[in-house]
This record gives structure tokens, C-alpha cells and sequence, in this order.
């Protein structure tokens, strides 16, 4: 995060403070840059502005220079506005080499015919080396400073109050006071980093720095500046710097933060400047995970009331494990989560309550109907403290009866005479009486005579139905098998009939079928079938037949046929034929050789089987062979044929040339013995001596510069021995001497005007003129064409903006305006210089 500290330095400490205004001063008001704005001239004491009638190129070319921008590549003018109290000048016509704008012919102080909405506008473009720019507003913004023909940006690295002093002193903005911040955005090289000051410099690249170019920085951490005017308090609005980054999240599990800062500060708004619009910081929720909640509990509930109003109660009291909730793996609440207490109001009132029956009394009779009777008291428990008595009875009686007491029977009135029972054969008539005249009863004696009386009725005899006696026994059956007859007889006289009764009623003669079971039938063999084809067309086979016992088949338990059903029959054609196969290997041999190659064998024998009958021979080989080594022979080595020479591998100085053999004729092998003798050879060649190249010793100490100020010159040399050349070697290439241009920073200047990079310098006589580059010269380095020619008739005219002169040639008959062929008037250089 960027630690931002405005530092804001009031200058009267450093007495920069414009010591007053002098008359002619200029200002530019309201720009977005430093090199734009309303041109504001100081005259009597007060500021006003210029106005924009006739204003033109030429007057905002010398407006521009004595502004201080001394290398232009452009200028523009435009109709600004804006309130000035008074408007100085009007109609002013420059020629463009004046030295300031008060200098150009004008209306008069204060004589115009304008308002303050035409007050002139300037922009002065280009720069010199070391010049500086702030991109913002009039007196702030963006630094910017020119090096090496471009425009690149400052870091904020170490800048300090001293090194804004230089700045707002270098672009003349006569200060009260100065902030410095962190810009940004810029673009273009970075220039320079870690400016040091100290106060005292008139321009910033006077300061020390680290080096142009040379820096760690980004555009990010482009410098800014504000220069507090002394004529007037610019306004400037506050603006956002970027922000910081998101801190840390501020918890680390549940609801956290997150917050980052912006500061105002790019720029710092002026004392009369609006402050930045909105937030400096930004909140932002973050959550990383759930926070582990152990349970608590919550407040007690209040007591319930007494569980009884008199007596032993009881109440409670609870509480829920709530505040908060355990969650996430958090423990529950530690202890219980209820009390209960004892609570007595008052004595309870006791109602009475009856006490248990006593045993019935004994039975008040011993026959016939008694009473007994039981009692209870009001004790269980006694009545008190105001309790109501027992309601009921506390006795109770019960009718009892042990037994009857004795009563003798006693005989009721006989019945009527029943009907006759029967019509024939004798019946009889009964009446009866009951002993219910009282019944006898407990032990009383019973009525004592007969209960009943019969009379003999109906005395003639009944007729007599014949019935059957029982069948008789089954006569022979007819035949003995395939069903026969038999049968059997009864008689009606069991009884007879008599008295008239009726004759049996039925048969008097039954029959049956007997031995319906068929008569019995013997099997019998039908013809044999045809015989089988052979099993086996080759060595022994054999045939069958059959036949079936169906000529007929056998039933109703007759007997099966007697015999074979099948015959069997030896049959064969030819042998068979058998096909060869071989039998195992034998072991290998021995190996032949005892060192290097040898090799083994194995056979085998077609005879599992021997081939037979036009079979066929066994497939395949009935032997193989094997390659063995059981160790390598061994071999001497012997040496091969020599290469050829190599060429000499020097030119001079001495080299050598070599030939080698190797020991490959055989290469000596299982424990041979290696090769004897050299394997190289060395011949010595090139003996004479190599050409010594002649090379530099180092460069020696420049000498003093040759001027304090506004470019100098130094040199140095180096001598060619380093080493010396010899056999013909060749003389170092290069410069013996060497020169530097130094101190090249510019000389003081009073109100100098030089053109085209020309720069002001003090002469040896004390005065200030211009020291020239290239063709320019003269006393504003200007082309050397009309400045320092005659034109004769013509007038000579000056660019403004760089200093560049020639002949305008008039009507008149041209001394040195001559008319060429076509009659144009033209420039005619006259050879011979004038002196200024
Ligand atoms: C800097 O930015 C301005 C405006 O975008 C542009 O005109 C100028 O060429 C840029 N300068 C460089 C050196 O890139
Ligand atoms: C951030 O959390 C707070 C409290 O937990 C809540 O009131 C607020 O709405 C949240 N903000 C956003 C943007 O979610
Ligand atoms: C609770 O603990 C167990 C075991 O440590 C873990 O697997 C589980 O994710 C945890 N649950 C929560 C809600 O943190
Ligand atoms: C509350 O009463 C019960 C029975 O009446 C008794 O056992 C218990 O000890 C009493 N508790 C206290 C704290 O007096
Ligand atoms: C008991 O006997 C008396 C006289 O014999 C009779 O009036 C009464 O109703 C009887 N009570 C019961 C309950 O039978
Ligand atoms: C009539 O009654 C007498 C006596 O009970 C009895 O012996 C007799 O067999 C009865 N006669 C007939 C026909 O029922
Ligand atoms: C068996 O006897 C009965 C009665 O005499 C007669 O009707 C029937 O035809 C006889 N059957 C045979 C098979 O003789
Ligand atoms: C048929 O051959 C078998 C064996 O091959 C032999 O035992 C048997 O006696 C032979 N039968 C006849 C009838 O030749
Ligand atoms: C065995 O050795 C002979 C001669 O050394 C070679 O030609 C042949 O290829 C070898 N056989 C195998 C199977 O290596
Ligand atoms: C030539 O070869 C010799 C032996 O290898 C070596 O000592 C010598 O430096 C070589 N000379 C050059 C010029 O390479
Ligand atoms: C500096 O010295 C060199 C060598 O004497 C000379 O060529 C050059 O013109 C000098 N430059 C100046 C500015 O004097
Ligand atoms: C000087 O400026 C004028 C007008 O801008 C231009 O025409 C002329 O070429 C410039 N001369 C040089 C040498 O730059």
C-alpha cells in the first residue's frame, strides 16, 4: 500500500517569493497545462488581461519566450475569457524579435475596445534540454521533464520539498508554496529517479540524480507538483489517487471485513479547491469459514407457581441451551437444564373420609328371614382443619336366611280319567293327584297313599302281515371265466299272515352274473428283423438281429414268449492301418568344445507306435543341435598399421605432427596379453617465431575541462605497448588521443534571446552573448542570410519562431532584389558580410 505524505512547504523559508512583480511580468491563467492559459500582464501594481483583437503569431511568440519557453516549435493563440479586472493592452503588433511583450506597439495602457470574454489565450509548444512541463493545470500537475529531443516523466522515489522548490522556481511561477504528490498516468521515458536538491538550484537537472534514464520505477509513481502562485491561489480540484489493496479479511471464519483506502492526493486539492467527490474507503464482506459456537445457556424462566396451595409442592424452573446455539462441532452447555424447589403455602383442609366396613353381624334367625348388619367410622382420615365430615351412611343392614323352616306335604284333588291307549289287544285309562296341598319343604314330612290310578280297556285281538324270511344261499355259477349265472330263493313266513293281515310283498327268486373275468391268452414270437451293418470296417466287428414277442403279445396273464429276442454274429473285412509317432528325446551330449564354440545333441525314435498297415511316418526331425561356450579361447593381442601423419598443427612458434596404430590385429581377449610397444609417434614442426600484434594500454587521465560552464572540452591518450608489436606483427588501430565534451550544463543568463539551440553565454569580457551551433549566428543565432547580408531594397524579415531571415523584396528597383529572367523579384545574396 502506497504510503502517501503530502508534504506542503511554505517558501518565504527559502526567500523564493517573487519579491514584488515588475511592470511587464506575464502569466498564463486557467490552462490544463503549464504552458497554456490566459496571458495576464502586471501593470501598476495590478494584473489585467490582453486583448485578443489582432492578436497574432508573432505576439505569442514573444509572449512565449519571456515566459521562459526559449525553444519553440509552435505557438497558438485562442480567445480564453474569463474575469480580469482591467484589460491592459489591445491591438498589439510584435514583430516577433522583442524581448517582451511590452516592448510591441500597442493601444495604450488600459485603452481597448473589448470585454473580458476576449481576453487572449496562449499555448507555447517545444522544448529545450532540461526544460519543464506540468501537465494538470497552469501552475500544477504531472511533472514532465525534456531530455535528449523528448518529453518523459520524474519518479516519486526520495522527491522532496527541496527538489518541488526547483521545480516551481525553474518554471518561474513565483511560488509561495509547493506540494508534491503522487501523479501517475504519465507516459514516455522515465527520466530520472532519487532527484536530490538542495534548495539552491535554479534548475532541477543541476540537481543530483542517479542518471538520466536510469531508474526502478513505473508511470505509476510519476511525481506531481503544485506551485501555490504568488499572484494567485489557482484553484485546483482534489482528485483520487488509486486505491490501496483489500486488506486481510478481519476474521477468519464467519461474517468478516475487508476494507481499502484511497487517498485525495492526485492532486491534493488547492485551499480554495473542491476536495475529491466520494468514498475514501470501500468495505466488503468476506466469510471464510463457519466459526465453531459453543452452547450457552440462556436466562433462567421464571419459577412455576407452587405445584400445590397447601402443604408439600413443588416448583421449577428452566433454561434452553441458546445463547447462543452450539454449532459447527461447537460443545452443547455444560450443567442442567432445570431446578426444582419445595414450596409449602399453607395446611391442607382434610375432608373426612369413611374408614373400611366391619365384618356382618351373625344372622338375626336361624330359618326363614333374619337381618344381619356392618358399621364404618369417619377416619380414614379424621376430618380437620374445617374439612367436611363423611357423606353416607355408617351402617348397613341385610335381610339373611340360614334355612326354611320344616312344613309336611299334604295330597291336591285327583286329575280326570285319561283316553284308552290302545283299539285291539287290551290298553288302559290312568288319573293322578300331586302332594302340593302344601308341597312338603325344610325336612317336612312327604303325603303319605297312591299319586295314580289305572282301568283295562279294548280287549279284542289286532290282524297279522305276512313278512319275509331270509334269502337262501347262491346256487353254482355257470361258467368259469368270461361271466356265468347263478341264484338264490326266499319264503313269506316269518310271520305268515293271520287275523286277516296281507301277503309279503316282493320277489321270491333272485339272479346274478358270476366270473366276469376274460379267459386268459399265451405270447407267441413274430419273424426276426434284418441284421446290423458291421461295427468296424477293419479288425474284428460284429452284427446283431432281434425279434418282438407281439404274434400275439401276452394277456390277461397268459405266458411270455420262451426264447432269445436277439442273436449276435462275429464280422471282419481287413486290418486297420496305424499312423507313426514319436517317442521322448534323449538327454543332450556333452558339450564338443571345452572353450569358444562347440555344440550338443539330442535325437528321438518313430515308436510311439511304429507305423503300420500303409500308415504314415512321424513329422519332424529326429535330432538337434545346440551351440555351447563354455568359456572364451584366449587371444594375444597384436598391433595394427600406423596411421598417417598428422599435418603440423602450428604455423610458428613450434607445433607437432603424429601418427598412432591401434592394437586391434586381434584385440588380445579372454586374459590375452595386451599389445607391447608405443601406440603414438611425435614429430617437432614450425620452429620459427610468430608476428607479436601491437595492442593499447589503458587510457590515462582526462585533463581539466577547458571551460566552467556552457560546454568545455577535455582529453586523454594512450600509448601502443601494451604489447609492443614485433616479427612483423601490425601497429594498434585506433585514436592515440581521445576528447570529451564537460560541463556542459548552460551558463547563467540575463534576458538572453538566442535562436535555433543557440545558448547564452557569459564572454570573457563580462558580456552576455549567444554561442551559435551549426550555420546559425549573430547576436540571436539567426541564419546567416539577409542578418548578416545586405538586401539592398528588400527588407529583411525573421521568423519568429526560429530566427530563420530572408529578403523581402519590394517594388522598388532592387539593389539586391534584382528580377531574374521572368521578371519575378527575387533574393539576390550579395557575397560580402556585414558586421553587426
Ligand atoms: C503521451 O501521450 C500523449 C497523449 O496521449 C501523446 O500525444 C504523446 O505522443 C505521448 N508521448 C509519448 C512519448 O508517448
Ligand atoms: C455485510 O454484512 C452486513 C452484516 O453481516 C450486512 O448487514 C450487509 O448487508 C452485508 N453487505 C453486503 C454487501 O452483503
Ligand atoms: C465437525 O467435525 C468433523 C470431524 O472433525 C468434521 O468432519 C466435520 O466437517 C465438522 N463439521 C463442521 C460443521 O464443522
Ligand atoms: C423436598 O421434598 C421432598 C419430599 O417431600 C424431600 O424428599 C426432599 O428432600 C425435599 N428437598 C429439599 C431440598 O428440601
Ligand atoms: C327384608 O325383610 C322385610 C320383612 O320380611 C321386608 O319388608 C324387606 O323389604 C326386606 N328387605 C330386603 C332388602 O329384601
Ligand atoms: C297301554 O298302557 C299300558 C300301561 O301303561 C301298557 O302296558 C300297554 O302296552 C299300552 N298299550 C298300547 C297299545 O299302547
Ligand atoms: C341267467 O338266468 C336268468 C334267469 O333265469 C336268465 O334271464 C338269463 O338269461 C340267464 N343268463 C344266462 C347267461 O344264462
Ligand atoms: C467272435 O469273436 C470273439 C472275439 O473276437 C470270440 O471270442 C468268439 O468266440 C467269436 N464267436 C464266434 C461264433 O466265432
Ligand atoms: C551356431 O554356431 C554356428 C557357427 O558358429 C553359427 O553359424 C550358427 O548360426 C549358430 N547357431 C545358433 C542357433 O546360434
Ligand atoms: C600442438 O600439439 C601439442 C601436443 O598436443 C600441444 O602441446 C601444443 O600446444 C599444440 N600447439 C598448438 C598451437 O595448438
Ligand atoms: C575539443 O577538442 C577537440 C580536439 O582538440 C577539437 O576537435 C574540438 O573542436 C574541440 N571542441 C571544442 C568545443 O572546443
Ligand atoms: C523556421 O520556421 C518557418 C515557419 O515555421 C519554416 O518555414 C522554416 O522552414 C523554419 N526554418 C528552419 C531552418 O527550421
Amino acid at each position: 500500500m502506497l504510503n502517501f505524505v503530502l508534504k506542503f512547504t511554505t517558501l518565504s523559508v527559502f526567500n523564493l517569493v517573487a519579491n514584488g512583480q515588475e511592470d511587464g511580468n506575464l502569466r498564463l491563467v486557467d490552462g490544463s497545462h503549464s504552458r497554456e492559459g490566459r496571458l495576464e500582464i502586471f501593470h501598476n501594481g495590478i494584473w489585467g488581461g490582453v486583448c485578443d483583437d489582432n492578436f497574432g503569431y508573432y505576439d505569442a511568440s514573444v509572449a512565449c519566450r519571456q515566459l521562459g519557453f526559449r525553444c519553440l516549435s509552435d505557438v497558438q493563440f485562442y480567445t480564453q475569457g474569463g474575469y480580469t479586472s482591467y484589460i491592459w493592452m489591445d491591438d498589439v503588433g510584435c514583430n516577433g524579435l522583442e524581448t517582451s511583450l511590452n516592448k510591441c506597439s500597442h493601444n495604450g495602457w488600459g485603452s481597448h475596445n473589448c470585454g473580458t470574454g476576449e481576453n487572449v489565450g496562449i499555448r507555447c509548444f517545444g522544448g529545450c534540454e532540461g526544460d519543464l512541463w506540468l501537465v494538470g493545470g497552469s501552475s500544477y500537475g504531472r511533472l514532465h521533464i525534456y531530455h535528449s529531443g523528448s518529453w518523459g516523466t520524474i519518479c516519486d522515489d526520495a522527491f522532496g520539498s527541496a527538489d518541488a522548490l526547483v521545480v516551481c522556481k525553474q518554471l518561474q511561477l513565483r511560488t509561495t508554496a509547493v506540494q508534491f504528490y503522487t501523479a501517475g498516468n504519465g507516459n514516455g521515458t522515465i527520466w530520472l529517479d532519487d532527484v536530490a536538491c538542495n534548495g539552491q538550484e535554479n534548475r532541477l537537472d543541476y540537481c543530483n540524480h542517479i542518471g538520466w534514464s536510469v531508474h526502478n520505477c513505473g508511470h505509476h509513481e510519476d511525481v506531481g507538483i503544485n506551485c501555490y502562485g504568488g499572484y494567485s491561489f489557482s484553484e485546483v480540484n482534489g482528485n483520487w489517487g488509486s486505491w490501496s489493496d483489500w486488506t486481510i479479511c478481519s476474521s477468519s471464519c464467519d461474517s468478516g471485513h475487508q476494507t481499502r483506502s484511497r487517498i485525495c492526493n492526485n492532486p491534493v486539492p488547492s485551499p480554495n479547491g473542491a476536495y475529491c467527490n466520494g468514498k475514501s474507503f470501500e468495505v466488503l464482506n468476506c466469510s471464510i469459514a463457519r466459526c465453531t459456537v459453543n452452547g450457552n445457556w440462556g436466562s433462567w424462566s421464571d419459577w412455576t407457581i407452587c405445584s400445590s396451595s397447601c402443604d408439600a409442592g413443588h416448583q421449577t424452573r428452566s433454561r434452553i441451551c441458546n445463547n447462543p446455539l452450539p454449532s459447527s462441532n461447537g460443545t452443547y452447555c455444560n450443567g442442567k437444564s432445570f431446578e426444582v424447589l419445595n414450596c409449602s403455602i399453607a395446611r391442607c383442609t382434610v375432608n373426612g373420609n369413611w374408614g373400611s366396613w366391619s365384618d356382618w353381624t351373625v344372622c338375626s334367625s336361624s330359618c326363614d328371614s333374619g337381618h344381619q348388619t356392618r358399621s364404618r367410622l369417619c377416619n380414614n382420615p379424621v376430618p380437620s382443619s374445617s374439612g367436611s365430615y363423611c357423606n353416607g351412611k355408617s351402617f348397613g343392614v341385610l335381610n339373611c336366611s340360614i334355612a326354611r323352616c320344616a312344613v309336611d306335604g299334604s295330597w291336591g284333588g285327583w286329575s280326570k280319567w285319561s283316553d284308552c291307549n290302545a283299539t285291539c289287544d287290551g290298553g288302559v285309562q290312568k288319573r293322578t293327584r300331586t302332594c302340593n296341598n302344601p308341597y312338603p319343604s325344610a325336612g317336612g314330612s312327604a303325603c303319605s297313599g297312591m299319586a295314580d290310578q289305572i282301568l283295562i280297556c279294548a280287549e279284542s285281538d289286532c290282524p297279522v302281515l305276512g313278512a319275509w324270511s331270509e334269502w337262501g344261499v347262491w346256487s353254482l355259477c355257470s361258467t368259469s371265466c368270461g361271466s356265468g349265472n347263478r341264484t338264490r330263493n326266499r319264503l313269506c313266513d316269518n310271520p305268515p299272515p293271520s287275523y286277516g293281515g296281507e301277503y309279503c310283498n316282493g320277489k321270491t327268486l333272485d339272479s346274478d352274473t358270476c366270473n366276469t373275468h376274460e379267459c386268459p391268452i399265451n405270447g407267441n414270437w413274430g419273424s426276426w428283423l434284418d441284421w446290423t451293418v458291421c461295427s468296424s470296417s477293419c479288425d474284428s466287428g460284429y452284427q446283431t438281429r432281434a425279434r418282438l414277442c407281439n404274434s400275439p403279445m401276452p394277456s390277461s396273464n397268459g405266458a411270455y414268449c420262451n426264447g432269445k429276442s436277439w442273436e449276435v454274429l462275429n464280422c471282419s473285412t481287413a486290418m486297420c492301418t496305424v499312423n507313426g509317432n514319436w517317442g521322448s528325446w534323449s538327454d543332450w551330449t556333452i558339450c564338443s568344445s571345452s572353450c569358444d564354440s562347440g555344440h550338443q545333441t539330442r535325437s528321438r525314435i518313430c515308436n510311439n507306435p511304429v507305423p503300420s498297415s500303409n500308415g504314415a511316418y512321424c513329422y519332424g526331425k529326429s535330432f538337434e543341435v545346440l551351440n555351447c561356450s563354455i568359456a572364451r579361447c584366449i587371444v594375444d593381442g597384436s598391433w595394427g598399421e600406423w596411421s598417417k601423419w598428422s599435418d603440423c598443427n602450428a604455423t610458428c612458434d613450434g607445433g607437432v605432427q603424429k601418427r598412432t596404430r591401434i592394437c586391434n590385429n586381434p584385440y588380445p581377449s579372454a586374459g590375452g596379453s595386451a599389445c607391447s610397444g608405443m601406440a603414438d609417434q611425435i614429430l617437432i614442426c614450425a620452429e620459427s617465431h610468430c608476428p607479436v600484434i601491437g595492442a593499447w594500454s589503458e587510457w590515462g587521465v582526462w585533463s581539466l575541462c577547458s571551460a566552467s560552464c556552457g560546454s568545455g572540452n577535455r582529453t586523454r591518450s594512450r600509448q601502443c605497448d601494451n604489447p609492443l608489436p614485433s616479427y612483423g606483427g601490425a601497429y594498434c588501430n585506433g585514436k592515440t588521443f581521445d576528447s570529451d565534451k564537460c560541463n556542459t550544463h548552460e551558463c547563467p543568463t540575463d534576458n538572453c534571446l538566442c535562436f535555433n539551440g543557440g545558448k547564452c553565454v557569459t564572454s570573457n569580457d563580462g558580456k552576455v552573448v549567444c554561442d551559435c551551433i551549426g550555420q546559425w549566428t549573430g547576436e540571436f543565432c539567426l541564419e546567416s542570410q539577409c542578418m548578416t547580408y545586405d538586401c539592398g531594397f528588400g527588407n529583411c524579415l525573421v521568423e519568429p519562431m526560429n530566427g530563420t531571415a530572408q529578403c523581402v523584396c519590394g517594388n522598388k528597383q532592387p539593389t539586391y532584389c534584382t528580377e531574374n529572367d521572368n521578371g519575378d523579384r527575387i533574393t539576390k545574396i550579395k557575397q560580402q558580410p556585414i558586421s553587426w
